[in-house]
């Protein structure tokens, strides 16, 4: 039993990415997610990570760097949101993990008002068979509204072009993280 979507969401997108593909970390974070995606696209592959914050960025560097796998990325301060305004590459994958940064500044959260244009470009450069995997935590301070509104917008794309998965818990709390999956056809 997998206790966790990003476990899940990690499986899935180990399947889709190739040596040599194209990916995009939009919260990179503490770097985990980036760690993860660098390791999967390989010595020629190519990892663009996003975060407002520079701690975020620099975190990200430094676990990178313990790894050797730093020439594998771009970090990118800036917001998701200018996503396509950095590549027009086909892309494999696209992670979200939303929320705010753990051991952070739990007010600087991600927002629907940039979240949306991320997802609606990200999906514009996904190639086919790609995926976009986001974790979603309606836990916090508008975390639900942000979750329920993407939840909402993966519901209506239209099933010809892509195929969308809700992943959550049925017998935990309502405010468990959940993960949504959308892989282009
Ligand atoms: C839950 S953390 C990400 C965890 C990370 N993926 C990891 O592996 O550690 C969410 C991150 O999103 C960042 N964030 C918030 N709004 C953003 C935005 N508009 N664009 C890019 N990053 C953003 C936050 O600064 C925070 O670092």
């Amino acid at each position: 039993m997998i206790e966790y979507g990003l476990q899940f969401s990690k499986q899935v997108l180990r399947q889709s990415i190739q040596k040599g593909d194209w990916v995009v970390d939009c919260t990179a974070g503490n770097g985990h997610d980036t760690v993860f995606l660098a390791e999967c696209v390989g010595d020629q592959g190519r990892v663009l990570s996003f975060d407002i914050q520079k701690k975020a960025l620099d975190s990200t560097f430094s676990q990178l760097k313990e790894r050797n796998l730093e020439q594998r990325v771009k970090l990118i301060e800036s917001s998701h949101a200018y996503l396509t305004e950095y590549t027009n590459k086909e892309l494999a994958a696209i992670m979200f993990n939303l929320g705010y940064l753990p051991g952070g500044n739990h007010k600087v959260v991600t927002k629907l008002e940039s979240t949306l244009p991320a997802v609606d470009g990200g999906l514009g450069l996904l190639k086919k068979g790609g995926v976009m995997s986001m974790m979603l935590y309606p836990g916090h301070y508008g975390g639900k509204s942000e979750s329920e509104t993407l939840i909402r917008y993966a519901k209506m794309l239209p099933s010809k072009y892509y195929t969308s998965l809700h992943y959550h818990f049925l017998n935990k709390n309502s405010n468990s993280p959940q993960l949504l999956l959308i892989q282009k056809k």
